[in-house]
């Protein structure tokens, strides 16, 4: 099984993530990449792919990533958001996320809350319209954290166990 980890991260948060997934893969056949370095993708059994929700959806780079997955792949998504977890705006990530992929194989989700820059929960309490959100984002404050961590690897692994049995390598 050859493993693919490629993230798009700004701050951080979603790279500490894609850490902790690929150190929880035991698999001989692996690379941590983000995504814009991650070119030829032919090779790969399994492809996760992280990233940070924005603005309810999906970066245009991380889009652009997977829309380049060959057909065929196991994928898995992982995200970081401000907002709660399971939250709406999470959620409308990952099905833009889907949309992207159009059919492709996703065997698995996973998201955690990633804290959000001061300069952007500022700019957001100062205007109505976003007051809400700038106020549930400040919880988001020191995630991910050990916690989201130990999550994250529980996820990798499940992952990597699910895309074996897929794949008829485990008994
Ligand atoms: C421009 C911008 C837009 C964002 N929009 C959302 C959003 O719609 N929903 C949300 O939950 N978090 C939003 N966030 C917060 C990020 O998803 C969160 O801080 C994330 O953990 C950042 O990950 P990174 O450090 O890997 O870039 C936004 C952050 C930025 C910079």
């Amino acid at each position: 099984m050859n493993v693919l980890v490629a993230y798009h991260s700004e701050t951080g948060n979603t790279r500490k993530i894609a850490e902790a997934v690929f150190a929880a893969l035991h698999v001989t056949q692996k690379k941590l990449l983000p995504i814009v370095e991650a070119t030829d993708l032919t090779a790969y059994d399994l492809i996760f792919c992280g990233f940070p929700v924005q603005h309810h959806s999906v970066p245009a780079k991380a889009v652009h990533f997977l829309r380049r997955i060959p057909p065929g792949k196991k994928i898995a998504l992982f995200a970081t958001h401000g907002s709660l977890r399971g939250g709406e705006k999470a959620l409308s990530a990952f099905y833009a996320a889907l949309n992207a992929l159009q059919g492709q194989t996703v065997i698995g989700t996973f998201g955690c809350r990633g804290q959000v820059k001061p300069q952007l929960i500022d700019e957001w309490m100062e205007s109505p319209q976003h007051l809400a959100w700038a106020r549930e984002a400040q919880s988001a404050n020191g995630h991910p954290d050990a916690a989201d961590v130990a999550d994250a690897r529980e996820f990798a692994a499940t992952m990597l166990y699910a895309a074996e049995q897929v794949h008829g390598l485990r008994k």
